[in-house]
């Protein structure tokens, strides 16, 4: 089966393919079956350039990059990568909660710059706490499930909402207006479809309390990216965002303020966690070029 990837992907499990071409998906193709296109979207105009096409591997476990819909209309099947980066995502939502609220980067840029001269108490730096606040989840799949896990080490009461309510003990179901409102950090979640998107929205940022906390480390587009700028400028919440809504672009109004924490989409950016996606996306090539049944199939 011949595969044509954007780029090769870190990890081992790669060079268990035998054919496989990096390269540009500009042109027509009549001999490509897979295609591994790490951030692009894959749409009719891409499909179109592919008539053999049987699989699209997607290097991630959310796909809204991919049109799904157009991919059954053709019999392309798509597969992603759920379950291994749960760890290391729910890890960085956690280092963006913890990093924004003890106001960590601020604090490094301040010893760095030399600046801190006049001993402990003249420079405070005084942040909010994370031990014993409310943390609201919203989408309690398996990543934030993950990020309860964690929260429960730091004696976090856990709200969540999302569309099925569950009965675990310890997590408390809210409508997303009262998690909102209730809780010392929001943390997203919930995957992007039509339907989430935009699901926080300007709205609901003005139901967060003043001093709360906004971390994202799912997709910018659930956020009302503008209305969340204008939150954050005036100073009234603080947030943790790994992920915006024109990536690699991110507001500018973002760049100078004191009270954010910006990465450039790294929740799954762990070189173990990068290798065990890498597995995955082969084992589903790999499946799909013998005929046994796909690994992880999203259709
Ligand atoms: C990927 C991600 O690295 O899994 C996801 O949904 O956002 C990341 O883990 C990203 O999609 C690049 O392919």
């Amino acid at each position: 089966m011949h595969v044509l990837a954007t780029q090769r992907l870190p990890g081992p499990a790669w060079d268990e393919l035998d054919d496989v071409e990096i390269g540009a998906l500009d042109r027509r193709r009549d001999d490509v079956e897979a295609l591994v296109a790490p951030g692009v979207r894959i749409d009719d105009a891409v499909l179109d350039l592919f008539p053999a096409l049987r699989l699209v591997a997607n290097f991630g476990v959310g796909y809204d990059q991919v049109d799904v819909a157009a991919c059954r209309a053709r019999g392309v099947e798509v597969t992603n990568t759920p379950g291994v980066l749960d760890a290391a995502t729910a890890d960085l939502a956690f280092a963006l909660l913890l990093a924004t609220r003890r106001r960590l980067v601020e604090g490094d840029g301040h010893v760095r710059s030399g600046r801190w001269g006049t001993g402990w108490s003249q420079t405070p730096f005084l942040g909010r706490d994370v031990s014993g606040s409310t943390l609201g989840i919203v989408g309690l799949g398996r990543i934030g499930s993950a990020l309860a896990r964690r929260a429960r080490g730091f004696d976090m009461r856990i709200l969540y909402h999302q569309r099925t309510r569950l009965d675990e003990p310890g997590l408390e179901f809210r409508s997303l207006p009262e998690l909102m409102r209730e809780s010392d950090v929001v943390s997203i979640h919930a995957p992007l479809t039509p339907q989430t998107k935009g699901l926080i929205s300007r709205d609901q940022l003005a139901l967060m309390r003043d001093g709360a906390t906004l971390v994202n480390a799912a997709r910018g587009a659930l956020v009302d990216e503008g209305a969340l700028v204008e939150e954050l400028v005036s100073g009234r919440i603080s947030a943790g965002l790994d992920v915006f809504v024109h990536e690699p672009a991110v507001p500018e109004a973002l760049f100078g303020l004191p009270n954010v924490v910006l990465t450039p989409h790294i929740g799954s950016a762990t070189v173990e966690t990068r290798a065990a996606m890498t597995r995955v996306v082969v084992d589903n090539l790999l499946a799909a070029e013998r005929g046994e049944p796909l690994l992880t199939p999203v259709i």
